[in-house]
């Protein structure tokens, strides 16, 4: 994997160089742009408020200063966008909500485009659908949705972007409805060469599989249409517990993922090392107004510092971590593939918890923490095939490690440490036989750069490169960070 993390770089720290090299050339691209597109689109630079929000992103660490900022207002623009920047070779990114983790991916120091534009629901309850503009975050959704008592499969905290959110596979959600992407009809993606298509199952069976799991690699997203089910109140939320009963925590934890079967609830649990020491929390979800006696009882009855746990509506149950929509500082998502969370795992993430809490600790404000997401082994029956995950014949539970800190100059370290708790932990759960985890699919939506594409795609790599040399030969979409085929 080494050699690989060090192309990444080396092609990244070119392709920087390029522009700083060139940023006067950059702006005469951004005035290109900006007397092509139409009305309905803006390009904005740095002293524009705009632009602040356009480049804006969760982890102070994925955020570049790009040269200016475009917010396409329709799919043509964007077609119109895409044909510039690939015709002068223009370093640039799309971002969604800015969530992800990894430096580069939805940022660049060129031309940034923000799809904030995007931003209809249009819930159409005679087909149960609704199509959402890729500028959305899943808590507007949620409450557009709200008022027809009707709901999506999407994330499970707040802030995140639907468009990163789906085109990663997403994702962790509410269980009996499968992943979000099993739940997409249609994609409207503009191609590279400007040509804007509706991508269905039907219409563009290959572009459809690509689509699921595969980012930005075919084009840009400007609508993603989704099934609609009907929601009612739900029962859940979040309880923190001190670190004398963390064990209590992960047996509860792992009883769960080992006994609870019932598809409508799921669970969160999140050991911390913050301000000196350990902390657990858990959140629950039920998807009814009243959980049945005996799937959460285990939880409840631990002692708790805080509990914000009730019936509620959907939104108000992801709302309850509102507080992190703006971290603020740097960070890094990493993960391992999990075939069960046994007690043992649940051991060895305390431990890991605690190791790196004492050995981080030196920079200041770390927080070292470790989301444990149990789901049941049919999660997968719901969808056919799709980039991510390359199989379906076994589902894999993604441990999201999450590092954040203050400080640039503490991102190396903390890119060391993420890699080692992630080896640690694989090592771990292969030792008490989990062995086909060594080679199991990383779930990309918390998969941290340097990450070999293979361990992320698997099988799925060969129709991704059959499609990029189709829709992208000229490889404009290569001039946008991220997962690149
Ligand atoms: C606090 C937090 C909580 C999270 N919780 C969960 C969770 O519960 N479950 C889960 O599965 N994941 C979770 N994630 C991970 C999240 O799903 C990914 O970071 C996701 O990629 C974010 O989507 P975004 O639109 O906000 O990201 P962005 O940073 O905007 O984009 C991510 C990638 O998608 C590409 N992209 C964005 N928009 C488009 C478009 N319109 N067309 C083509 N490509 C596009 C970007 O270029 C970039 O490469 C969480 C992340 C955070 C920070
Ligand atoms: C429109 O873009 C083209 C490049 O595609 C450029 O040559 C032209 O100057 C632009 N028009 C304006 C008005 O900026
Ligand atoms: C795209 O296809 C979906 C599913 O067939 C359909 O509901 C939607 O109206 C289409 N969108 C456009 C813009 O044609
Ligand atoms: C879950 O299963 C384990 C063993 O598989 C058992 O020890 C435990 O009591 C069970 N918990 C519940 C809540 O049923
Ligand atoms: C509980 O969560 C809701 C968000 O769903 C929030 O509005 C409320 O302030 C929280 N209550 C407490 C006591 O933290
Ligand atoms: C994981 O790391 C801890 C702390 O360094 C160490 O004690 C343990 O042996 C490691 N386990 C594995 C399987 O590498
Ligand atoms: C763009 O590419 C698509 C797919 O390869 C093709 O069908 C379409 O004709 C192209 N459009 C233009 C304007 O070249």
């Amino acid at each position: 994997m080494l050699p690989i993390t060090a192309l990444v770089l080396i092609s990244s720290l070119s392709a920087l160089h390029l522009v700083s090299a060139g940023s006067s050339n950059v702006l005469s691209i951004c005035s290109q742009i900006a007397g092509n597109i139409s009305s309905a689109s803006n390009v904005y630079y740095p002293l524009d408020p705009n632009y602040g929000s356009d480049i804006y992103h969760y982890a102070t660490s994925s955020m570049q200063t790009s040269a200016c900022s475009v917010e396409p207002g329709n799919p043509q623009d964007v077609g119109v966008i895409l044909h510039i920047l690939g015709a002068s070779g223009t370093p640039f990114a799309v971002k969604g909500g800015g969530h992800i983790m990894n430096p580069g991916y939805s940022s660049t120091t060129g031309v940034q485009i923000a799809m904030t534009r995007f931003n209809n629901v249009d819930y159409d309850a005679s087909t149960e659908t609704v199509a959402i503009g890729a500028g959305m975050v899943w808590d507007d959704v949620y409450a557009a949705l709200e008022v027809f008592g009707a709901n999506v499969v999407g994330g499970r905290v707040s802030g995140i972007g639907v468009a990163g959110f789906t085109l990663g596979g997403g994702g962790i959600t509410v269980f009996h409805y499968g992943l979000t992407i099993d739940n997409v009809q249609a994609y409207q993606l503009v191609l590279p060469n400007g040509t804007v298509v509706n991508v269905t199952e039907n219409s563009n069976p290959d572009l459809f599989f690509g689509l699921k799991g595969g980012y930005n690699n075919f084009g840009i997203v400007t609508s993603f249409t989704l099934k609609t089910f009907s929601q009612g109140q739900v029962w859940g939320g979040q309880i923190t517990i001190a670190s004398q009963y963390v064990d209590q925590v992960n047996t509860a934890t792992a009883n769960f993922a080992m006994n609870v079967t019932d598809p409508k609830a799921a669970l969160i649990t999140t050991i911390d090392f913050t301000d000196g020491q350990i902390v657990a929390s858990v959140m629950m979800f039920y998807d009814a107004p009243t959980p049945p006696s005996g799937i959460f009882d285990d939880f409840l009855a631990i002692s708790y510092i805080q509990k914000n746990v009730s019936t509620r509506s959907y939104l108000s149950l992801v709302q309850v971590e509102a507080t992190e929509m703006s971290a603020n500082k740097r960070g890094f998502y990493n993960t391992v593939p999990l075939m069960d969370i046994t007690p043992s795992v649940m051991q060895a993430v305390l431990n890991q918890a605690e190791y790196w809490g004492a050995e981080m600790l030196l920079t200041g404000e770390a927080i070292i923490s470790y989301d444990v997401e149990p789901f049941l082994p049919t999660i997968l029956a719901h969808g056919a095939s799709s980039a991510y995950p390359p199989d379906r014949s076994q589902r894999y539970l993604p441990l999201n490690i999450y590092f954040s800190w203050t400080g640039s100059s503490n991102d190396e370290a903390f890119y060391n440490a993420i890699l080692e708790t992630a080896a640690n932990l694989t090592n771990s759960a292969m030792i008490e036989g989990q062995a086909e985890i060594a080679t199991a699919p990383r779930y990309p939506n918390y998969a941290i750069y340097g990450t070999d594409m293979v361990d992320i795609y698997g099988d799925s790599i060969d129709a991704l490169v059959t499609l990029k040399e189709t829709y992208d030969p000229q490889n404009v979409m290569g001039l946008a960070g991220g997962w690149k085929v």
